[in-house]
C-alpha cells in the first residue's frame, strides 16, 4: 500500500470512530441483573425475574419504565424506579413505592397486577396476592 492510501485508510478509520462516539448516548446505559430482588417492604422482598419479564412484555421495555416526566427527569433511559418513588412522595412527586408498583395500599391496580389479572385470564399463573410476590425469604 503506497503512503498516499495508507495516509486515507486512517483518515476513514478516524472519521468512523468520532462517528460512534458522538452517536452514542450522551449517559451510560446500565444493564439490568437478570434477577432483582427489590427490597423496602415490611412483608417481605420481591423476587423480580427482569429477563423472563422482559419476554413476557415482547421486549418492550416501556411497558414498565415510562419516559422521563417533567417533574423528576431520567438520567438514563431505565432506571430503578425506587431512585425517584421513594418510601413517601416528596413534592414534586406524588407517587410513593407503593402507589410506583401497585397503584394502591390493597394492591388491586397498578402496572405489574393489571398484567397478571390479564395473563391470569388467559390461564397463567401470576401472582396477585399480597403473599405471592412479598416474601421474607427474599429479604
Ligand atoms: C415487567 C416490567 C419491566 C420490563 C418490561 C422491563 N423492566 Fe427494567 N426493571 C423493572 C424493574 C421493576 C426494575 C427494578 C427497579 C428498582 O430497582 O427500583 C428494573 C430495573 C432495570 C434496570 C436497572 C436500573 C438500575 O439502575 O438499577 C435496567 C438497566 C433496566 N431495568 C433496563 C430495562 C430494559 C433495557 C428493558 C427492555 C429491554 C426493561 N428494563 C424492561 C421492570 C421492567
Ligand atoms: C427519574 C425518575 C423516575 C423513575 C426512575 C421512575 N419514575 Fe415513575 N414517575 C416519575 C415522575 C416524575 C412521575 C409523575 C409524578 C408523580 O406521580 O409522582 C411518575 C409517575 C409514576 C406513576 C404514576 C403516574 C402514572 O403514570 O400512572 C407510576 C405508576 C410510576 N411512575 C411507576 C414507575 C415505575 C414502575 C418505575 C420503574 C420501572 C418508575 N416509575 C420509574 C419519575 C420516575
Ligand atoms: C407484560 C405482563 C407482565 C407485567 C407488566 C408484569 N408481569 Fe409479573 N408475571 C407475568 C406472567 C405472565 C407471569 C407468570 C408466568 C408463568 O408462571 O407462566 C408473571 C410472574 C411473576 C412472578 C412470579 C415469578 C416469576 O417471575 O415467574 C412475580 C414475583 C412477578 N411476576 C412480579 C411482577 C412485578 C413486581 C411486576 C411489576 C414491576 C410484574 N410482575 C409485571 C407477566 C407480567
Ligand atoms: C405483583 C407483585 C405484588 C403484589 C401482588 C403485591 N405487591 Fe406490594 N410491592 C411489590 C413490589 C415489587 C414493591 C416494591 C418493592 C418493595 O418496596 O418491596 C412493592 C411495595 C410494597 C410496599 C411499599 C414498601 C416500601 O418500600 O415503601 C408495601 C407496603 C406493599 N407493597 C404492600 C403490599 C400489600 C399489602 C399487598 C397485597 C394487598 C401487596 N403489596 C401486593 C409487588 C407486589
Amino acid at each position: 500500500m503506497s503512503k498516499k492510501s495508507l495516509l486515507a485508510v486512517l483518515a476513514i478509520l478516524c472519521g468512523l470512530g468520532l462517528m460512534l462516539s458522538l452517536s452514542a448516548p450522551a449517559y451510560g446505559q446500565a444493564k439490568a441483573k437478570d434477577t432483582i430482588i427489590l427490597k423496602g417492604a415490611p412483608m417481605g422482598g420481591v423476587k423480580f425475574e427482569h429477563k423472563l419479564h422482559t419476554e413476557r412484555a415482547a421486549n418492550k421495555c416501556e411497558v414498565c419504565h415510562h419516559a422521563s416526566k417533567p417533574e423528576k427527569a431520567s438520567t438514563q433511559p431505565q432506571q430503578a424506579c425506587t431512585e425517584c418513588h421513594t418510601k413517601t412522595a416528596t413534592a414534586p412527586m406524588k407517587t410513593n413505592t407503593v402507589g410506583a408498583f401497585h397503584k394502591n395500599a390493597t394492591a388491586t391496580a397498578g402496572n405489574c397486577i393489571d398484567c397478571h389479572k390479564a395473563e391470569n385470564a388467559k390461564g397463567k399463573k401470576a401472582p396477585v396476592k399480597c403473599m405471592e410476590c412479598h416474601k421474607k425469604e427474599n429479604t
